[in-house]
């Protein structure tokens, strides 16, 4: 798989001398997931977008219209604060509640290129399957779909669907970064004519565009195995 153009590429020096293999080295920074220009409790200028989403959904599961913060309920005495869970917190160390899984996630203005969707979550016990999948309407421009035990095995399948047709089957992920019971940090950025994947600051496999109306692509829906802490978009 050819990946000649990093994302470190794309980005400012920021941790100039370091090599950047993949493109996906974060910089230096406190925290288990220390910031990526823009990430997370950046303004996050995602053109017309509700900003980063952070914690629950709370009651109000509808479309998306401004910031999506969590609920203000689960901290007792706690902040009113913006950022329940999210890492520049200051409650960053009390768990936030999780997102109700499926999730779906409105990106008004559509994908763009530098734009960063992070992920955050825990694999349940004895996963079957999950997935991410980036739709424009019915069809999705990309499906990412770790699989925990096909035929005892355990794969990354990516792919699109079209007209409800599946497109043709991507199965070239190197590794398989996900365990049960294991929180990730997943990550998708979307580039220029690819999605690039890293799992807990390493990147993982791209995906070429096929579908390349990007502003249309106006939701993210994840589901299946997993327990749901946070889902951020920024812009690098
Ligand atoms: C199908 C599966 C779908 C999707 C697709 C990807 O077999 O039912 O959920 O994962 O493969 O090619």
């Amino acid at each position: 798989m050819s990946d000649g153009f990093s994302l470190s590429d794309a980005l400012p020096a920021h941790n100039p001398g370091a090599p950047p293999p993949q493109g996906w080295q974060r910089p230096p920074g406190p925290g288990p997931f220390p910031a990526y220009p823009g990430y997370p409790g950046a303004p996050g200028p995602y053109p017309g977008g509700p900003g980063p989403h952070h914690g629950p959904p709370g009651p109000h599961h509808g479309p998306h219209h401004g910031p999506h913060h969590g609920p203000p309920g689960p901290y007792p005495g706690g902040p009113p604060g913006p950022y329940p869970g999210g890492p520049t917190a200051p409650y960053a160390e009390a768990p936030a509640a999780p997102l109700k899984v499926p999730y779906d996630l409105p990106l008004p203005a559509g994908l763009m290129p530098r734009m960063l969707i992070t992920i955050t979550g825990t694999v349940n016990p004895h996963p079957n399957r999950f997935s991410l999948d980036f739709k424009r309407g019915q069809d999705i421009a990309f499906h990412f779909n770790p699989r925990f035990k096909e035929d005892h095995k355990r794969v990354i399948v990516c792919n699109s669907m079209f007209h409800n047709n599946w497109g043709k089957e991507e199965r070239t992920a190197p590794r398989f970064p996900f365990e049960p019971e294991a929180p990730f940090k997943l990550q998708v950025l979307c580039e220029g004519d690819h999605f690039k994947v890293a799992v807990n600051d390493a990147h993982l496999l791209q995906f070429n565009f096929r579908e390349k109306k990007l502003n249309e692509i106006t939701k993210l829906c994840i589901a299946g195995d997993i327990t749901l802490s946070s889902v951020v978009t920024s812009m690098i």
